[in-house]
């Protein structure tokens, strides 16, 4: 569909079209698929080697290699521009890589210093100080929650780059990202945001001053466990810098990834509302379990980050991802526990339309020394849960019958 016709309309309406339907002026009265194909062609031809010129010279839109670019991705890449407000985006081979790529944009032209989150996703963590740091680069943390720390980290670190995550896993935190992206502007580095655990339903991070928003696609956007990807979507700035790096770097997305993502996206919001309000009610329904001593859910009106959550997610969309603390329990308690759930599904994901649930100490943060893992507050009995579009009543029952049994 046009991009004009569909910038002004509403999320769920662009998820659905945005995208598809590209007429080619080329070919008046060809016929237009109503979704966008999967292109596998390795390279394009034209009628004329002139053309072929303009297009390899990039003075023309068109398509000549399927590294620079290929119209299923192409079409991919249009829908998250309009889903996150951007001005273009690149589809990744995963989220990882679309969070590489973010930060090498981010970087090309400024101090090499990233300023992160500290609770970050653990390959991130990886990424910058097994990789990125062993390169040269210097990587400073700090608690993003924190707008006092931010300001002064900011001042003494002077970085490139800042890279935050919308809300932290798995204790689901939110730092005040607007004043972050401020803070970030007026010292002249650039924003990342990863983006993934909110959606663009959710928060749109370019809107609120990012420079770059990242995703992995693995999990919401594509929604149904079965695709492995990422996108990265940029201010006009960063949106030609990834695209010409990626020219050279090839994160590239295959095509039927990127038509799988594209398919997902179109019930995307449909999801992740009936995903928001199943976990609105399971967070309530743990809170008064005898055998739950915590629950952590930004609708809760005590969250320590409430007044920012209200500011920045005004719709009423709390997530759909709940954190709990088993009362008590030891690690054999929370594995027993696992292995009772018969619907919720104990897989190291979040997103799809399943109910799932993840253990962090055994998963995401296995690496962390168990006395360093408590100090963050992510205790031997705390595990995440991700509600799916199943029944209210099936996931509850699930996860009754499996606490009952930690007696
Ligand atoms: C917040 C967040 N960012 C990035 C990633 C990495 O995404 P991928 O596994 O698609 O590379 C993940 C994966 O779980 C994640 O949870």
């Amino acid at each position: 569909m046009e991009k004009e016709v569909i910038q002004g309309m509403k999320i769920e309406t662009q998820a659905v079209h945005a995208g598809d339907r590209k007429r080619d002026p080329n070919a008046p009265g060809a016929f237009i698929p109503v979704t966008t194909p999967i292109y596998t062609a390795a390279s394009f031809v034209y009628q004329s080697a002139a053309k072929l010129d303009r297009v390899l010279g990039r003075e023309e839109e068109g398509y000549c290699y399927a590294r620079y670019d290929n119209p299923t991705n192409a079409a991919l890449e249009e829908l998250m521009t309009a889903l996150e407000g951007g001005h273009g985006a690149l589809a990744c081979s995963s989220g990882m890589t679309a969070i590489h790529i973010g930060l090498l944009a981010a970087l090309m032209d400024r101090r090499k210093v990233i300023l992160s989150a500290s609770a970050i996703y653990g390959a991130t963590t990886s990424l910058l100080t097994k990789i990125l740091e062993p390169l040269g680069i210097e990587v400073h943390f700090m608690d993003s929650c924190n707008l006092d720390e931010v300001r002064q980290k900011i001042a003494d670190t002077r970085p490139g780059c800042v890279l935050i995550e919308t809300i932290s896993n798995p204790l689901l935190r939110v730092g005040a990202m607007d004043r972050i992206a401020e803070l970030t502007r007026a010292a002249g580095a650039a924003l990342l945001v990863d983006n993934t655990f909110a959606t663009p339903l959710l928060v749109r991070p370019l809107e609120l001053g990012a420079n770059l928003s990242v995703h992995s696609a693995t999990k919401f956007l594509s929604g149904h466990g079965d695709v492995l990807g990422g996108v990265i979507i940029g201010d006009q700035e960063h949106a030609e810098r990834i695209r010409t790096m990626s020219r050279t770097l090839a994160p590239t997305l295959g095509p039927f990834e990127a038509y799988l993502t594209m398919r997902g996206i179109k019930t995307f919001a449909l999801r992740v509302e009936r995903q928001c309000a199943n976990a609105c009610r399971v967070a309530s329904w743990l809170g008064s379990h005898p055998r739950v001593s915590r629950v952590h859910y930004l609708a809760d009106p005590n969250h320590p980050d409430a007044a920012v959550i209200r500011r920045l997610l005004p719709n009423g969309l709390y997530g759909a991802i709940v954190t709990f603390e088993l009362k008590d329990a030891r690690k054999e308690d929370v594995l027993a526990f696992m292995d009772r759930l018969k619907l919720v599904v104990c897989a190291t994901s979040l997103g799809d339309v399943h109910s799932l649930l993840l253990y962090p100490a055994i998963s995401s943060h296995r690496d962390i020394a168990p006395k360093q893992r408590e100090r963050m507050g992510i205790h031997d009995g705390l595990v995440r849960f991700c509600a799916g579009i199943e029944a209210l009543d099936d996931i509850i029952g699930d996860i009754d019958q499996a606490l009952s049994g930690n007696r």
